[in-house]
């Protein structure tokens, strides 16, 4: 009896143990990899219920990480926190559940303005803050200066100051001495601009300016599609000799419904499981913009209940809906990828060599591929500038109905399948309105 209280002591506290000190993950070559050397690849949910911090409610974060390891997933990315909060609740109840963070560091204030790009303390000291507060859970999986600073054809100068911050978050990430966390970028996908940026982000002989990891968000496969018919094989085609990792940090159009998530089978089998590092679906909750996994229940009067703001619930016990949340379940369950082992990889990893930096092209990228990175304090020069293209078509803001809506993903509404899906969404919007009126 004694023998057997004490083993359940002993389990218990090695349970407990196992969560706190969920291994790290690391970016070594063009892969991430877990710190027991077992190649990570990412099942993740874009989870963000309101603008404001996801992370400082255990009780929420515990019901929500236990239903997201019964989808399969092993990644949440969240778009804002607060860093003055306290986040220990939320981190251990999805590291319990085997689940890792990528998270940005920017807000809505410190956010990068491609008409005036600049890089400045004011944003540096907001960065230093988020990754202060987080480093020391071992399940942050990495970190992105931003989402989709550039979504113009014209936006590609404020690249070098996208670098600028990646620069400067890595040198205090090294003079603070944290583990190194991956720092990175999740982009806007324009194909125009593609791959110029992200070799940009990750080229030059000086490691410690590069990307960590490139990630873009990406609206391509919608319903029956294929590698090749979805512009997947591109994406693989323009990420060969890429030295560093690269992942999808949104996918999931959901036009025409249901949402198949077919697009998983490409992405974590044998078509991109040795160049990309597995998918972010987005999103979570259920609102106005139609493309959640979960709800909280039934629509409510926004009038009477401020807290579900557009009229859907934020907060409670999350139900599946369907059939969407059971056909990602199913193909997650089916899709183990087990890639390389680091010790088998390492040799390779050490000699890659990174990628050339992307020339300069007429009315589309306007970076000088020799030019130095901005310094901390620098705005564009727009006099100097030599942009002026087309529009790619930025986010209208009319999309942006309730708070949780700013999270609506730019990309969307440059995909083309996924324009009308954007007419349709905002045509429920404005008559969820008028219902509740
Ligand atoms: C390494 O850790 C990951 C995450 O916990 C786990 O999935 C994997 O099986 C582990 N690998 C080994 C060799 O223990
Ligand atoms: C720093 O950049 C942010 C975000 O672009 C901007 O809002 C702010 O005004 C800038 N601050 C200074 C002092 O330039
Ligand atoms: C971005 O910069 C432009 C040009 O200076 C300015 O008009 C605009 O208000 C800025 N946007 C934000 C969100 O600060
Ligand atoms: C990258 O993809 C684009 C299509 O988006 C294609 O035109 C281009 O040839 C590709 N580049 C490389 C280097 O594979
Ligand atoms: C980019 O193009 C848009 C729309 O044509 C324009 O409003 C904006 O001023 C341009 N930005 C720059 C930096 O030239």
């Amino acid at each position: 009896m004694f023998a057997q209280t004490l083993s359940f002591a002993v389990l218990a506290a090695a349970s407990i143990a196992s969560a706190a000190d969920a291994p790290t993950i690391s970016a070594v070559g063009s892969k991430f990899f877990f710190s027991n050397g077992t190649q990570y690849y990412i099942k993740g949910i874009a989870y963000q219920l309101t603008d404001q911090d996801p992370l400082i409610d255990k009780e929420q974060c515990t019901l929500d990480a236990n239903m997201m390891a019964d989808l399969g997933a092993n990644t949440i990315r969240v778009y804002h926190v607060d860093p003055t909060a306290d986040h220990d609740g939320c981190m251990t109840a999805f590291a319990n559940a085997g689940i890792y963070l990528f998270l940005d560091l920017d807000t809505t204030d410190t956010q990068f303005n491609q008409s005036l790009p600049s890089w400045n303390q004011t944003q540096l000291s907001a960065f230093e803050a988020v990754l202060d507060t987080f480093q020391g859970y071992s399940n942050l999986a990495g970190v992105f200066v931003a989402n989709e600073a550039m979504t113009m054809l014209n936006g590609s100068d404020t690249a070098p100051f996208i670098k600028a911050a990646i620069r400067d978050v890595k040198s205090y990430r090294q003079s603070k001495n944290y583990r190194d966390i991956p720092v990175g970028y999740s982009g806007a996908d324009i194909p125009s601009l593609r791959p110029m940026l992200q070799n940009y982000l990750a080229c030059g002989d000086d490691a410690a300016d590069a990307a960590d990891f490139f990630s873009l968000n990406v609206y391509e496969w919608c319903g029956e599609s294929s590698f090749d018919g979805s512009g997947y094989s591109q994406l693989v085609a323009n990420a060969t000799g890429l030295q560093i990792p690269i992942f999808i940090s949104e996918t999931g159009c959901r036009i025409p419904k249901p949402r198949t998530f077919d697009d998983q089978d490409s992405i974590l089998g044998t078509d991109m499981e040795n160049t990309w590092s597995g998918a972010i679906v987005y999103e979570w909750i259920e609102e106005s913009n139609d493309y959640g996994l979960i709800s909280y229940g039934p629509k409510v009067d926004p009038m009477s209940n401020t807290a579900a703001l557009d009229g859907y619930t934020r907060s409670g016990t999350p139900s599946p809906v369907t059939p969407d949340y059971s056909n990602l379940k199913s193909h997650w369950a089916t899709l183990h990828p087990t890639g390389v082992a680091l010790s088998a990889y390492s040799a390779s990893a050490a000699s890659l060599t990174p990628i050339a930096c992307p020339s300069m092209t007429p009315n589309g990228w306007v970076v000088n591929p020799t030019a130095s990175l901005p310094s901390l304090g620098e705005t564009l020069d727009l006099a100097t500038t030599s942009t002026g293209g087309l529009q790619s078509g930025k986010p209208t803001s009319t999309a942006k109905k309730g708070a949780a809506a700013v999270m609506k993903p730019a990309s969307v509404m440059m995909g083309g399948n996924e324009v009308a899906g954007m007419g349709i969404s905002l045509i429920c919007v404005m008559l969820g309105f008028l219902f509740w009126l």
